[in-house]
């Protein structure tokens, strides 16, 4: 497949809002989703039906765009690209290097981004496999990930941080979630907050875990510490009395 072919393959399954979305990122050199690799990685989704159709952005982040999409059943999915240019390279290596599921030094920054993408594929999955609500992963090419869409046909589920939502209910899934995670899968989220967990109505969704990393990484420790301290002030600010070292505990034992 040439790449032209695969671009005007790509832009006849695009939305409007969509097609706008990724001219606009192109045109800015420093963003650019969608550059000659992503563009391939994407034809190939789309040619063994993982992608149908793009719909619409749910989100333009530091290092990803997430985009709603349907796949060839018709089913809705979701699509985050990593942007290969906007990386957090050092980042990005401070959790690979140290995870022995990752293990080798890469240089070459496409790469790394490949292995950070495959890297938030396999933690799902792991997640999974605990027991742990996460988006369903469903298939992974290079820096573009598909996954379970969390939402309902108009709108993708809102973050905690902008939901109503049972704040008991809410506390108790983060740290059943991290318990399983730490217990079970044998992983340190890393980056817990209001900000990366989904209200689905009544329940909960824990979302963005490329950076989760295994107990053996040398800063697991110091990562699931303070993935507790950022979880017990959030509910002290939603008016619950909870306590680190209890928390600690239960994620713990
Ligand atoms: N499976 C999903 N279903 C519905 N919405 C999702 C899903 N995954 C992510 N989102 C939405 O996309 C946003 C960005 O996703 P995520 O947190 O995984 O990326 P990110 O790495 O934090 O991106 P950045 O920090 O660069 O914004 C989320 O805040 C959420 O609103
Ligand atoms: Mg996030």
């Amino acid at each position: 497949m040439k790449y032209e072919e695969a671009v005007e393959y790509i832009e006849s399954r695009l939305s409007q809002s969509v097609r706008r979305d990724f001219l606009d990122i192109d045109r800015k050199t420093e963003s650019e989703v969608f550059d000659h690799s992503t563009v391939m990685a994407i034809y190939y989704l789309m040619s063994r039906g993982y992608i149908d159709s793009i719909d619409f952005p749910i989100s333009t982040g530091k290092e990803a765009n997430v985009f709603r999409a349907v796949d060839q059943k018709g089913s809705m999915v979701a699509v985050k690209i990593y942007r290969i240019a906007t990386s957090n390279f050092r980042k990005m290596r401070m959790y690979i290097e140290g995870d022995p599921r990752f293990k080798g030094i890469s240089h070459d920054r496409r790469r790394l981004v490949y292995r950070w993408s495959m890297k938030e594929f396999s933690n799902l999955e792991r997640m999974v496999g605990a027991g742990v609500r996460v988006p369903i992963p469903i298939s992974q090419k290079d820096n573009v990930l598909v996954m379970e869409y969390i939402g309902d046909d108009e709108r993708p589920a809102p973050l905690m941080k902008d939901a109503d939502f049972d704040v008991e209910k809410g506390f108790d899934f983060i740290v059943d979630a991290m318990g399983r995670m730490y217990r079970d899968a044998k992983l340190v989220h890393g980056d817990i907050s209001e900000y990366n967990i989904l209200v689905d109505g009544d329940s909960f969704v824990l979302i963005d875990v490329s950076q989760a990393v295994h107990l053996k990484h040398p800063a697991s420790s110091e990562l699931l510490e303070r993935d507790v301290r950022n979880v017990a002030r959030y509910f002290r600010k939603k008016g619950l009395d909870v306590d680190e070292n209890d928390i600690m505990r239960k994620v713990r034992d």
